[in-house]
């Protein structure tokens, strides 16, 4: 059957909870087209052309946001943006009423970045659209961990059996769960790293390895997610200063060129510099941090593309 032929299982994209490892290969074959739709010329295909979308963001975003839009126009789906700083919101206006006042302009599908988590689960269970999930609080952010899990499969030819460490604060995020979910369901090893109070007590769990030893995570590994300390998300301080986090896991060229290995650096952006990475690393050829952006457009063409062939 071709990547066309077959559907995905999901009508929303909540988290990646919802996909299957089917689910996840036929993204990725489809996101493969596309990617080759996006290197030519002409960057645009007609196959969303009766679908209208609302990019809905409650939360400032650059990637997903512009990486959303971008993938909308290339498929030539109708949109509009709304942006919850210059919105009725500020007058109170529910999370629900607002999103009904959007489809009674007839829009078919919303995409939703918010602060809370379950944001998506719960429009998903009280308006009549279909929902991708652009990020929920420190819950899931599925397009980032697709486009992760994509990017690591055109770097290796495949994801399974590769050794992958996140790096960070994995408390506050959103791209740690969702990548942990998505590279297991494809058989890939996951580790945590980062200090003790930035790790969730119970992560071990999920079938991670827990490690707080930068240096043996690097070792360990194939390929390092580094992930941005989110202060914006951090009601009590977790460490006693950025600089002491920084010489503790932070990782720089000197640290890297330790290693008797070549590893992959990667990181979903957007990058503090001099925090979880120095410049040199994040600019040096081990680096894919540009390729996870590019591969983004492709990944969310592949899911808007397949959950508009789920409408019922
Ligand atoms: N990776 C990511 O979600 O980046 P933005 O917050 O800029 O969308």
């Amino acid at each position: 059957m071709t990547a066309s032929a077959r559907q995905i299982s999901t009508r929303h994209l909540l988290g990646i909870k919802d996909l299957n490892e089917a689910d996840i290969q036929l993204i990725f074959e489809t996101a493969e087209n596309f990617k080759q739709v996006l290197n030519r010329p002409i960057k645009k295909v007609p196959s969303l052309r009766d679908i209208t979308i609302a990019n809905v963001f409650f939360e400032n975003s650059t990637r997903t946001r512009l990486s959303f839009e971008l993938a909308e126009k290339r498929l030539s789906a109708d949109i509009v943006n709304f942006a919850a700083s210059s919105s009725s919101v500020s007058k109170g206006e529910t999370l629900i009423d607002t999103v009904n006042n959007i489809l009674a302009m007839k829009v078919d599908m919303i995409v939703m970045r918010h602060p809370y988590v379950g944001a998506g689960v719960f429009l998903s269970r009280h308006v009549k659209a279909q929902i991708v999930n652009a990020g929920d609080g420190a819950h899931e952010h599925p397009t980032q961990a697709l486009l992760d899990a994509f990017s690591i499969r055109e770097r290796y030819g495949d994801v399974a059996g590769r050794k992958v460490a996140i790096i960070g604060d994995i408390l506050h995020s959103r791209v740690a769960l969702s990548n942990i979910l998505c590279l297991q369901k494809l058989g890939a090893e996951v580790m945590v790293c980062g200090p003790t109070t930035l790790i969730p007590k119970h992560i071990a769990a999920l079938g991670v390895r827990v490690e707080h030893d930068l240096t043996a995570a690097l070792k360990w590994c194939d390929v390092a997610n580094m992930l941005r300390i989110q202060l914006e998300r951090q009601d009590i301080a977790y460490f006693p200063s950025l600089r002491e986090y920084s010489m503790l896991y932070g990782l720089n060229k000197r640290l890297l060129d330790s290693l008797d290995k070549e590893i992959t650096i990667m990181h979903p952006g957007p990058i503090n510099r001099g925090v979880e990475l120095t410049s040199d690393v994040a600019d040096s050829k081990h680096a894919i941090i540009l390729d996870q952006v590019e591969n983004g457009v492709a990944i969310r063409m592949a899911v808007l593309y397949l959950l508009a062939g789920r409408q019922e």
